[in-house]
């Protein structure tokens, strides 16, 4: 009897989420982000709902090279481009598309020659002060890379500090469009918060991640208010049931003590499942489907609930740490985090259940 918690990834949740990228942006082709192990919920899996997609963009060489090996033909777009010289013949025989954001990857693909057409998208920096070349210096890098044989038709790229907040976009687009003026070259900027709240970022290319999981980006809003649907649900059960007395304190450090008799639930999930250890007391856990919250401080395999509100809760019952009924939002957000953190940290002990269309499979971590 393996250990009882499974995240479930639902592929028709990601189909789903794509066609929710679709709505919104129907005139831009999709480069889905798949980076990170697909956010967590495995990157041949979610590569799989979402071949539908235009594109595929990550960071990992070696994660891109299976894709292409699995097969998938669209473009694919690494998003930190390449790190060194050796890099390059993979990219160019895997047919790769690179994201060149500084001077020394610049220097690099001039030193490579023209070794076939790579597929190149020129980052600015318009104020995330991350990767970029700077609006004063991003025309001569455009120049520059215009005049390498090795390197096919040039987009253009800028990543988004603020789309999620009230600070928004307008100051950095206003320096994108400021370096692009009458440029016909490709354009891709826009992240899920950007596609979901500025139609005028879309242009020819959109970048979603965390829409496509059913997470909203937002901080006061959960994916469902925005039509999305969860792709991951983090479930166990409970494996022991405690009867406090006031006074008791629970777990280790005692963080929380009991202010009455009460019950509580054990929960086969710790932080070496991906849970954060640093959840406070109150983080919302449902149970038998009643919402209740997480007690006393998160250990390696095994997290307390308060059982008051489920009185008809035992050894066995199910519990859901994030899915459609606990909102992976509400969980990060009362860990101080947010569901990106959340679903990235899927820890790889963590059965995985497909869950599809027709099909349902178990499958080993991919
Ligand atoms: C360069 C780049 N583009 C797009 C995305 C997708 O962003 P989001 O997951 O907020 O949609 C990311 C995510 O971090 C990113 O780093």
């Amino acid at each position: 009897m393996p250990r009882p918690i499974t995240a479930t990834i639902d592929l028709d949740a990601l189909r789903h989420n794509l066609a929710v990228v679709r709505r919104h942006a129907p005139r831009s082709r999709v480069l889905a982000v798949i980076k990170a192990n697909a956010y967590g919920h495995g990157l041949l899996r979610a590569a799989r709902a979402l071949k539908d997609a235009d594109g595929f963009g990550l960071v990992e060489l070696e994660a891109a090279v299976r894709l292409r090996e699995a097969g998938y033909s669209q473009r694919i777009v690494l998003l930190e481009g390449f790190f060194e010289p050796g890099d390059l013949p993979v990219m160019v025989e895997h047919g790769l598309a690179a994201v060149v954001h500084s001077p020394e990857q610049l220097e690099m693909l001039e030193n490579f020659g023209a070794a076939g057409a790579l597929d190149v998208l020129l980052k600015i920096n318009t104020g995330m002060n991350r990767l970029g070349f700077a609006p004063q210096d991003a025309v001569d890098a455009f120049a520059r890379l215009s005049r390498l044989a090795g390197v096919g038709p040039l987009s253009l790229m800028t990543h988004f500090a603020s789309a999620d907040e009230a600070r928004g976009i307008a100051w950095q687009v206003d320096s994108f469009e400021g370096v692009v003026r009458g440029s016909v070259r490709a354009r891709c900027i826009a992240n899920s918060a950007a596609i979901l709240r500025y139609p005028e970022t879309h242009f020819e290319w959109v970048r979603p991640g965390i829409m496509l999981y059913g997470c909203s980006p937002f901080s006061d809003q959960v994916g469902a208010e925005l039509g999305l649907k969860p792709a991951m649900t983090l479930e166990s059960r409970l494996i022991a049931v405690q009867r406090l007395r006031r006074g008791d304190t629970v777990g280790y450090g005692g963080v929380f003590t009991a202010q009455r008799d009460m019950r509580i639930g054990i929960v086969a999930c710790g932080y070496a499942d991906g849970y954060p250890r640093h959840a406070p007391n109150g983080t919302p856990v449902c149970v038998e489907g009643s919402a209740t919250g997480m007690i006393g401080r998160v250990s390696m395999d095994m997290l307390c609930v308060d059982l008051e509100p489920v009185p008809e809760a035992r050894v066995g019952s199910p519990v859901v740490l994030w899915g459609a009924a606990n909102p992976i939002e509400n969980v990060a957000t009362a860990a101080g985090t947010v569901g990106y953190e959340l679903m990235c940290a899927l820890a790889p002990r963590v059965r995985i259940v497909e869950r599809g269309g027709c099909m349902i499979a178990r499958r080993p971590e991919l």
